[in-house]
C-alpha cells in the first residue's frame, strides 16, 4: 500500500470523524419502514467507505454499494459482511442483473451530478433496477440555503496521533448553473517523519430545489412523496443546506 494511499484513508476517517452514521441510519431506516415496509434489499449510489452500508446490513437489508473511486471500495471492502457488496462503478451508466426495493444516495453524492444528462441518465438507470413502488432516497444541496448563506472560504484544521490536516476551502460560485465548485487545498504532515503531502480536490457541487427535483422525478417515472432537512426531519427553508427527498417508483 502507498504511503499516499494510506494518508488518503486516514486524512478520509479524520475529516468525517464527526459524522453520526449510525444516527443516519436509524433515520433511513424509520424512513423506509414508513413509506415502503418489508423492504429487504438496498442499492447503494456513491457508497464511499461503506460506513452506511456496513451498518444497514445490521438492520437486516443486504446490500450492493456502487462507487467510482476504486480507493474508496478498497477500503469499504476491509469491513464488509456477508450482506454487502460494494462494485467500482460509475453511477450516471451502470447495468447490474438485480433488483432494489430501496435506492439510497447519501451525504450529497447526486449534488456532485452537475449537468443534466448525468441527472436524468442516472434516475433512469435507479428506475430501472428498482422493484414495484420502490423508493429513491437522497440528500441534495438546497438552493434556498446556498443563495441565502453563500459560501464563503473558510479553513479546517484536524489533528490525530498520526496526521495533521489543514484544509483550504476556496468556493467559485457559478449562479447560472447552480454549480459551487469548491477548491479544496489539503495539506496532510506526518507526524512521525515531519513529511508534508499536498492534495488539491476540485468538488464541483450543484443544488437544487424542490420543483427542479420534481420535475426531475417526472422525466424518469418517479413522484416525489416528500421532503424534509436531512437526518431533523425539519421543513427546508434558507437555513437547510441538505434536504433528503423520497421518491416513489410510478
Ligand atoms: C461525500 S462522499 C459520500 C460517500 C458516502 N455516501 C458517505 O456518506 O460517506 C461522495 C462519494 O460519491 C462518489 N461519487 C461521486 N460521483 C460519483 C459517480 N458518478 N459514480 C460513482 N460514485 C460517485 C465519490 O467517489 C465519493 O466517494
Amino acid at each position: 500500500m502507498s504511503q499516499n494511499f494510506k494518508l488518503y484513508s486516514q486524512y478520509y476517517d479524520l475529516l468525517y470523524q464527526d459524522k453520526d452514521y449510525q444516527a443516519e441510519v436509524n433515520y433511513l431506516h424509520q424512513l423506509i419502514n414508513q413509506y415502503r415496509p418489508k423492504s429487504t434489499n438496498i442499492l447503494e449510489l456513491g457508497s464511499g467507505t461503506g460506513k452506511h452500508a456496513n451498518l444497514l446490513a445490521e438492520k437486516s437489508y443486504s446490500i450492493v454499494g456502487l462507487e467510482r473511486s476504486a480507493e474508496m471500495v478498497a477500503i469499504a471492502n476491509k469491513t464488509k459482511t456477508e450482506k454487502v457488496d460494494f462494485i467500482i462503478a460509475d453511477i450516471t451508466g451502470f447495468q447490474i442483473n438485480q433488483s432494489f426495493d430501496v435506492a439510497l444516495s447519501l451525504f450529497h453524492v447526486i449534488s456532485y451530478l452537475t449537468d443534466n444528462q448525468s441527472l436524468i441518465s442516472t434516475f433512469e438507470q435507479v428506475h430501472h433496477h428498482l422493484n414495484e413502488k420502490g423508493l429513491f432516497i437522497f440528500d441534495v444541496w438546497h438552493s434556498s440555503a446556498v443563495n441565502f448563506q453563500v459560501p464563503e472560504k473558510r479553513t479546517k484544521t484536524l489533528q490525530n496521533e498520526i496526521i495533521h490536516v489543514t484544509r483550504h476551502a476556496n468556493p467559485i460560485i457559478n449562479t447560472e448553473q447552480n454549480v459551487v465548485v469548491v477548491n479544496y487545498a489539503i495539506e496532510v504532515e506526518d507526524l512521525k517523519d515531519g513529511t508534508t503531502t499536498n492534495i488539491d480536490e476540485l468538488h464541483p457541487m450543484r443544488h437544487f430545489s424542490r420543483p427542479e427535483i420534481e420535475l426531475l422525478a417526472y422525466a424518469t417515472g418517479f413522484e416525489v412523496i416528500h421532503s424534509e432537512e436531512f437526518l431533523s426531519k425539519a421543513i427546508p427553508s434558507v437555513e437547510t443546506w441538505g434536504v433528503c427527498y423520497i421518491l416513489r417508483k410510478l
